[in-house]
């Protein structure tokens, strides 16, 4: 009998009929602990949320320090509140002049409607242009861009116009016109399957928004922030966004979203009309805060360095004959294995022995490594271990 997991099921609303349901007791640095006091090392982070890991002591810190202070004092952007300004100035000073203003939102999704609203504003056009396979968040301009029919076509109508094309497909860019507000594009394809930019494809990108008047937004909400070895995952790829989106990690655990582009253009949210994007608790002071913990423990120590030390650790160590790939950069790293049962079985036997690993949205063949940034190596040889020792098994 479990009073708290009946009610789980009967009082909160599900995404699907067969959660996990695992229930937490507390956690800390690479662990979460179960209320068996059965623990777990952390594959997943929240799903790459939980950049610095667990209840970090400087984001505890952080946290705690403006809770003694103040918390929601009035909706966004009418007063000002240090942790949100702070915030913005560290994006700016490691952002280009041209993404150096950020509006500062609740979640990832909220974030991309802004930037689409902002894209049609600046460009007056009202056409997106996204990829098949892509997820951007779940709301219904977001879902009207994600290029996956079996989750929306029960949501339609959706926003009208919308063009898919292939992610890498060079010939595909003719589809960006003249009446392309944005091509909205994750700079690595998350739910796809980890899927990396190949032949300067994003600079391909950039060039046709050029030629045609059309802006490119890239969502970095799974490979920011740090995941990729840089801060941003557009830098791997030597392209600059004209809006880009930041979501996820960007917390440090806490909910966030955010949107940057040059002051010049984000002005268009403010005027004709006025309140052009509103939201009550987008830039919350003690959610900033945690963001602003976080952002500085990334850019001021050698963790985004590290990532990729870390990366050679897992792929020298995770060969197996059911692992046909391991796809993606950085600690941003998805499993490729056999089929989707293959999959499915990996990451459930491995919660059975205290790892977590968790599913892609699309690519059912794929297991989502995405660890905190500050998982140590002994964690990495932890964990892999148990991986071989499942494979070894189905
Ligand atoms: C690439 C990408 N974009 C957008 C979102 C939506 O972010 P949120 O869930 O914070 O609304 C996600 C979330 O998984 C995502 O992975």
């Amino acid at each position: 009998m479990n009073a708290l997991r009946d009610d789980f099921f009967k009082y909160q609303a599900q995404t699907t009929p067969s959660p996990l349901a695992m229930e937490i007791s507390h956690a800390e640095g690479s662990y979460i602990f179960d209320i068996h006091q059965k623990k777990y090392l952390d594959f997943v982070a929240g799903v790459s949320a939980c950049s610095l890991g667990h209840r970090p002591p400087s984001v505890v810190a952080a946290v705690k320090e403006q809770l003694e202070k103040y918390w929601h004092v009035m909706v966004y952007g009418e007063y000002i509140q240090r942790p949100s300004v702070e915030l913005t100035i560290l994006l700016a000073a490691n952002l280009p002049e041209s993404l150096s203003c950020t509006y500062l939102t609740n979640s990832g999704t909220e974030a991309i409607e802004g930037a689409m609203k902002l894209a049609k504003r600046i460009t007056g056009r009202s056409q997106f242009v996204a990829a098949k396979n892509a997820y951007h968040g779940s709301t219904q301009g977001a879902m009207s861009i994600m290029g996956f029919e079996e989750r929306k076509s029960a949501y339609r109508p959706l926003l009208p116009g919308i063009e898919f094309i292939t992610f890498n497909c060079d010939a595909d860019l003719e589809k960006i016109g003249t009446q392309t507000a944005a091509v909205v594009l994750e700079t690595i394809q998350g739910g796809a399957g980890f899927i990396l930019p190949k032949n300067h494809y994003l600079k391909k990108v950039k060039k046709r928004c050029e030629e045609v008047g059309a802006l490119l937004i890239l969502d970095e909400i799974q490979p920011g922030l740090g995941r990729t070895g840089t801060l941003f995952g557009f830098e791997t790829f030597g392209i600059v966004p004209d809006i880009l989106v930041m979501g996820k990690g960007l917390g440090g655990g806490f909910p966030i979203g955010a949107f940057s582009t040059s002051p010049t253009l984000m002005k268009q949210l403010q005027t004709d009309p006025v309140l052009g994007h509103i939201t009550t608790f987008g830039g919350h002071p003690v959610i900033a805060s945690a963001a602003l913990a976080t952002l500085k423990r990334i850019t001021e120590g050698d963790l985004m360095k590290k990532t990729l030390k870390k990366e050679q650790l897992f792929r020298q160590l995770l060969i197996h004959d059911h692992i046909q790939e391991i796809r993606g950069i950085g600690l941003m790293l998805a499993l490729i294995l056999p089929n989707a049962e293959t999959a499915n079985q990996l990451v459930l036997r491995c919660m059975e022995k205290g790892l977590i690993l968790f599913w892609l949205l699309f690519e059912k063949k794929a297991v989502r490594i995405t660890p905190p940034l500050t998982l140590s190596e002994n964690e990495i040889r932890e964990g892999c271990e148990i991986i071989l020792s499942v494979l070894d098994e189905l």
